[in-house]
């Protein structure tokens, strides 16, 4: 039986090779499982909380990083955001089971040791029988690096670990494309549930997979939540821009770093076509979906280019998809609900995979609402994610099968022998006319392709052999 690094050199040599081959156990292996433990989620920048769900002082939110380091990001009474480790410094009870609250205190359950909201320890029972030896301050709560990008909180347990700006590097732009330059909150509170999967068949689809919209959602689409089309707002699709004839087209970026996402949209989005999308004006219907003023609204905050390419997302009712190596995606979907009071409203969403064992996933989801919207969008839009994207959500409902499905078959006897090609669009290069940024560090792609999903493993690879 092979061991989990002549694995890991297997799929590393199949991507060097030129052709690259993905072991099936791969997704499910427990060895693999056992050394993300200790290389992966200890030494990347994790997504932990975004700062309009801690608005107030005291405000506090539990988080993890991985599967069991559970994390608190509080506001503290001097309305500085920290994050600290959830473990009580006394005898490493986890001193908070609580998802949100607020308080000035934090006293941990076991023998009542107190932390202030700003991790100091501030209270010990019968501190005299501590016999005056004691120092608290050398048993506040453990403070977790955090770096906050544009509202959004990432924190990293390797204190020595490169910036959030590196880690994110040139991939930056589109990331930005997707938080709208950080003009973005989350409505409501995240939303929860487990499942049977491996964290990684999902992460392998969000952000890469376009090719599986047209059948994995083939029965959602024929009943109720369509990609919107213009035609369904009274438009037509601006001159020299078409639609693809059955399916999705739009571009994919991968980044050396292990991001990736893309556009994906039913009409074809040329070089061409983009540039005549620059002096179109954008139609009032299409602020049926969009909030209103959007673009104007953003200037600013986004690149005359990020804003070419917004205008490219909204004139074509594309969904822009991005993930965050390793475990964050973000999409932004125009989609038909038939639901007559939200059917034209965009839903966003934020979603983190969190490992809980080999085969059991957190599934979190976030809904984000543009902060400049009014509050009947921002509600419309909060509606539109859940019917999308709960644990009832039409959307997921389809694809939670295949990633079941997958996992059973990773985890089991067969799961080394199987070799899963990764090689759509293997022959094509990067995209060199692709008007916005591209680089060696981030090339663009046409979807539908492997590609993002192969810079993905790549990266997941030299983490777990360095
Ligand atoms: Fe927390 Fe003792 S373990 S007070
Ligand atoms: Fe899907």
């Amino acid at each position: 039986m092979k061991d989990v690094y002549e694995i890991l050199e297997e799929l590393k040599s199949s991507i060097e090779g030129g052709y690259p081959e993905l072991p099936l156990s791969m997704y499910a292996s427990r060895e693999l499982f056992e050394l993300e433990m200790k290389k992966l989620w200890p030494r990347v920048w994790h997504f932990l909380a975004h700062e309009s769900e801690i608005p107030n002082e005291g405000d506090y939110v539990l988080r993890y990083i991985g599967p069991n380091v559970s994390v608190i990001v509080a506001k503290g009474d001097d309305g500085k955001i920290r994050a600290f480790l959830n473990v009580c410094r006394h005898r490493g009870r986890a001193f908070s089971k609580v998802d949100r609250g607020n308080a000035s205190f934090f006293r941990c359950p076991y023998h009542f040791w107190t932390y202030s909201n700003k991790g100091d320890l501030v209270g010990i029972p019968q501190d005299e029988t501590f016999s005056n030896v004691l120092d608290r301050s050398k048993y506040g709560l453990i403070p977790v690096r955090i770096e906050n990008y544009k509202g959004f909180i990432f924190g990293n347990l390797d204190g020595k670990a490169e910036s959030l700006e590196n880690y994110l590097g040139e991939f930056k732009w589109y990331l930005d494309l997707a938080i709208r330059g950080g003009d973005v909150e989350v409505y409501g509170n995240p939303i929860r549930w487990v499942v049977n999967m491996s964290w990684k068949a999902p992460v392998d689809n969000f952000g890469s997979d376009s090719y599986h919209i047209p059948f994995t959602h083939r029965s959602t689409y024929s009943i109720s939540a369509n990609p919107l089309k213009l035609e369904d707002v009274g438009l037509q699709p601006p001159e020299g821009v078409k639609k693809v004839p059955g399916g999705f087209s739009g571009y994919q970026f991968a980044s050396a770093k292990g991001h990736g996402g893309g556009i994906t949209s039913l009409y074809d989005i040329t070089q061409e076509n983009l540039d005549k999308i620059k002096e179109l004006p954008v139609p009032e219907k299409i602020y049926q979906i969009y909030p209103p003023g959007l673009l104007e609204h953003l200037k600013g905050k986004l690149s005359e280019d990020q804003l070419l390419a917004l205008k490219m997302e909204m004139l074509t009712l594309a969904i822009t998809r991005i993930r965050v190596f390793p475990n964050l995606a973000l999409i932004v979907h125009s989609l038909f609900s038939g639901e007559e009071r939200q059917k034209y409203v965009q839903d966003y969403l934020l979603r983190v995979w969190r490992p809980v064992d080999v085969d059991k996933t957190e599934v979190l989801t976030y809904c984000l609402v543009p902060k400049s919207a009014n509050e009947d969008y921002k509600r419309a839009s909060y509606r539109q994610c859940i019917f999308m994207q709960d644990a009832s959500g039409i959307l997921d409902v389809d694809d939670v099968e295949n990633w079941i499905m997958q996992t059973r078959m990773s985890a089991s006897v067969i799961g080394n022998n199987v070799k899963l090609p990764m090689v759509q669009r293997l022959k094509e290069g990067p995209v060199e006319d692709f008007p916005l940024p591209h680089s060696k560090e981030v090339q663009v792609f046409r979807e539908p392709a492997d590609k993002s999903s192969l810079a993905w493993w790549k990266r997941y690879v030299e983490i777990l052999l360095s």
